[in-house]
């Protein structure tokens, strides 16, 4: 299948960094459509051959799947940013697109990160530490719906997700990829908006469509981002507990990953491939 981004060789290709339940999928969805993709975990490329080969991605290094890619797809937890190569994107061209998909956890997963509980959003806190610009996308939707809910465009209750970032370019090209997935775009605004995505924001993984987004996106408050956030923690708390009472004397902030749950049918969908 051809496919509509501009890469710089014929074919347009995608570095996943991190094949947990949303790496996994990106990758999976774009391999589908087309796109040549690379993808890689903590553990190592050997680590990811069957899943590679199942979804049809090149399984490599975080840091082979940033600098021989067109857009590379940041997709681990928030923690673990820090923890990539320093050099990651050391000569890796400025034309080159880098999305977060990532979510910060406070007190599930991630542990807590002064700068974004002091207000930074967290995609440009990712940024700094990065030390690229990045697009916010695919963070407010569950691995579930973007496995198995896009439709053709026109489809009616088509659901639609939201891209936010300062680089009009980048930000068009991966509004064509949502597009290309399934879903109806929507530009969120810059970097500085993008906590209207954020963690159990009203734009946060509801699965609306175009224009319901819009307004979920309008009518977040900036003042409840923690609020959101930790309400967001508290359900999902909830629910890993009701789905694994034998976990239930033990810490869930120690959990290595967030167990993402649909509300609406409650069937878990998280954790890394193992
Ligand atoms: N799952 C969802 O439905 C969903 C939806 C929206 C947003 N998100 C956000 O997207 C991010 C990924 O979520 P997820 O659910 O896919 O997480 P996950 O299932 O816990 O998987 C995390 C992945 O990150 C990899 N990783 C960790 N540290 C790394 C490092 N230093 N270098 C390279 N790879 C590393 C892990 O590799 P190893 O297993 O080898 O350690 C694993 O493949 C999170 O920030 C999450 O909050 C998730």
């Amino acid at each position: 299948m051809s496919t509509t981004i501009e890469g710089n060789g014929d074919q347009v290709s995608i570095g996943v960094i991190g094949a947990g339940s949303l790496g996994e999928t990106l990758g999976r969805q774009l391999a589908r459509l087309g796109y040549v993709v690379s993808i890689s975990n903590s553990r190592g490329p050997e680590s990811l051959a069957a899943l590679a080969a199942e979804i049809g991605a090149k399984p490599v290094s975080a840091t082979e799947a940033a600098r021989a890619s067109d857009i590379v797809i940041v997709s681990i937890p928030t923690k673990a940013v820090t923890d990539l190569p320093r050099q990651l994107f050391a000569n890796v061209p400025d034309s080159v697109i880098v999305v977060d998909t990532c979510n910060y956890h406070p007190e599930l997963r991630d542990g807590r990160i002064d700068a974004i509980d002091r207000g930074m959003p967290d995609s440009e806190w990712v940024a700094r530490q990065l030390g690229r610009p990045v697009i916010k996308a695919f963070n407010n939707i569950f691995a579930s719906s973007l496995l198995n809910k896009g439709t053709p465009a026109g489809s009616p209750g088509r659901i639609a997700l939201s891209a936010a970032g300062e680089q009009p370019d980048a930000k068009a090209a991966v509004l064509r990829l949502v597009e290309e997935l399934g879903f109806d775009p929507v530009d969120a605004g810059g970097l500085n908006e993008s906590w209207r995505q954020q963690t159990g924001a009203p734009a946060y993984c509801r699965d609306l469509d175009a224009a319901a987004l819009r307004r979920a996106l309008a009518e977040a408050e900036h003042s409840r981002i923690a609020d959101y956030r930790a309400r967001e923690e508290a359900r999902i708390r909830q629910s890993m507990s009701a789905q694994a009472p034998q976990q239930s004397g033990s810490s869930l902030a120690d959990s290595p990953s967030v167990r993402y749950q649909s509300p609406r049918t409650s069937r878990p969908f998280g954790g890394a491939s193992k």
